[in-house]
């Protein structure tokens, strides 16, 4: 199925594909996370030299699978902070002044780059204002989830709300300070110790201020007002894709909260997140897998609790790229995903994961939510209520054959296309893109 005739038709061609989305695209999760964000980011990023990450920290999970020209053999790449454009040697990636970022982990990711061979010195810049996870973070994380005892929200245990809580309650502490070390120094002690009061942590502030000096002189120099860089891009006309984290269902705002993150993981994350005025948007493209997931606790309501669920978790291979969970799985939930496309403004999906589905006999859609007998198609703010709702589902014939690879939508099955066809109509928007498979190759782009 994949001859090199197709692939050659479907390479994204740069002016054409810059020329449709615009000079700056923002990519975003359009439901519970895990949509398949890396793959598009990667795919696109050979178009789009400015990739730039807006919010969250290491809970996010983007994987890229890249097949090796010589070898044929695909390897696996994970990125957690790094904006996943940085397989692309011309790419420069901004770590955006809205994330979350444990400098200890960063090390890790980008030794693990270099040990592939990819260069990341001058091609990786850290906002002044990107606020410094530490490792008290994660200990008050670990700790606020086991008070919370069965309500717990399941967090990814990497200390992105208490760090996004010191942030709003005024006592961060930024990149920036990091090159005044002594300053940042008593900032952090100060921080620490009325953390170690408040929740009764116990943790070795100076071995992480020993571990954070060595930090600050590796980064030091990709510190920077990457607003200003940003603005210098845009002048000069540079493509620029906007990298979005986690996902608008678990948007601090417009998630299901409390079981969300601690960031905006929609839209307004990415404008606040880096510094892009609004006006500059192009286009924003909506990740969509053809199914649902979710990591963590919270309201699911087209959840398969049973063995299909478990079967479209194998076939899907769910399992967290960040913390290996495995996920939950669901039909496709229209009602959450028309929320999404409405709360965005999203011009455009990625419909991902398609080849998941194959082998089904029938496939339903979540169209409408019941409650107490009501019949409605809003998603709710309450999870009370979207706990309990009762959903109404329209089926779908399965199409029974392999579309893995498949890069031409007329080449798909029929009951394919007309699946694909009726979720564009349920949530008012074009799939723009369709993956077939997770490497580089295997989409379809309309
Ligand atoms: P992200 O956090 O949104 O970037 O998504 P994750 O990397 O956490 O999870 C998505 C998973 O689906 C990854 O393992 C991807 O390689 C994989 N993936 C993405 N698109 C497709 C696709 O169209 N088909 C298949 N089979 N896998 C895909
Ligand atoms: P990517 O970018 C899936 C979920 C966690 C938990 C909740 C809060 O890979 O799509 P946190 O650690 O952020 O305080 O956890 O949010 N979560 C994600 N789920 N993908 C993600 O990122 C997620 N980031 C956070 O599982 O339920
Ligand atoms: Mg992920």
């Amino acid at each position: 199925m994949k001859s090199k005739k197709s692939v050659r038709k479907t390479a994204i061609k740069s002016p054409s594909i810059v020329a449709k989305l615009g000079q700056v695209t923002a990519v975003i999760g359009a439901q519970w996370g895990d949509e398949g964000k890396g793959k598009l980011v990667d795919l696109l990023a050979q178009h789009y030299p400015i990739v730039v990450r807006a919010t969250g920290g290491a809970n996010a999970g983007h994987t890229i699978y890249v097949t090796d020209k010589k070898t044929g053999e695909s390897k696996k790449y994970v990125f957690h902070l790094i904006p996943a454009g940085m397989l692309h040697p011309k790419a420069v990636c901004v770590m955006g002044n809205g994330m979350v970022v444990n400098l200890k982990t960063l090390l890790e990711e980008v030794e693990i780059l270099e040990k592939a061979g990819i260069k990341v010195d001058g091609r990786l810049l850290i906002s002044d204002r990107v606020h410094i996870a530490t490792d008290y973070h994660k200990a008050i994380d670990l700790r606020q989830e086991e008070l919370k005892g069965a309500a717990k929200v399941g967090t990814t245990g990497r200390g992105i709300g208490p760090a996004y809580a010191d942030k709003i309650s005024r006592v961060g502490l930024r990149a920036g300070e990091l090159l005044d070390f002594a300053s940042f120094t008593k900032h952090y002690n100060s921080n620490l110790e009325a953390h170690t009061k408040m929740y009764g942590i116990s943790h070795d502030g100076a071995q992480e201020l020993v571990e954070l000096a060595k930090l600050a002189k590796r980064f030091g120099s990709m510190i920077i007002d990457t607003g200003v860089f940003i603005s210098s891009c845009l002048k000069k006309n540079k493509a620029i894709l906007m990298e979005g984290a986690n996902g608008t269902l678990l948007d601090i705002d417009h998630g299901t909260y409390p079981f969300v993150t601690s960031s905006n993981a929609s839209i307004g994350g990415i404008i606040s997140g880096t510094g892009l005025p609004p006006k500059n948007l192009s286009s924003a493209i909506g990740i969509v897998k053809a199914y649902t997931t979710r990591v963590g606790s919270g309201p699911f309501p087209t959840e398969l609790n049973n063995d299909l669920g478990e079967a479209i978790r194998k076939k899907g291979n769910e399992f967290g790229a960040t913390t290996g969970r495995p996920r939950r799985c669901g039909w496709f939930d229209a009602v959450a995903t028309s929320y999404s496309v409405r709360v965005n403004g999203l011009t455009g999906i990625n419909l991902t994961k398609l080849d998941i589905l194959s082998d089904l006999k029938e496939i339903l859609v979540g169209v409408a939510y019941e409650y107490k007998g009501k019949k409605f198609t809003n998603f709710p703010a309450s999870v009370v209520m979207l706990s309990d709702v009762k959903v109404v589902y329209k089926k779908f014939q399965g199409w029974n054959s392999d579309i893995t690879g498949v890069t031409n939508f007329k080449k798909l099955p029929l009951k394919c296309q007309k699946y694909v066809l009726a979720l564009e109509k349920f949530i008012g928007c074009k799939a723009q893109f369709i993956g077939t498979g997770p490497n580089r190759e295997q989409m379809i782009v309309r």
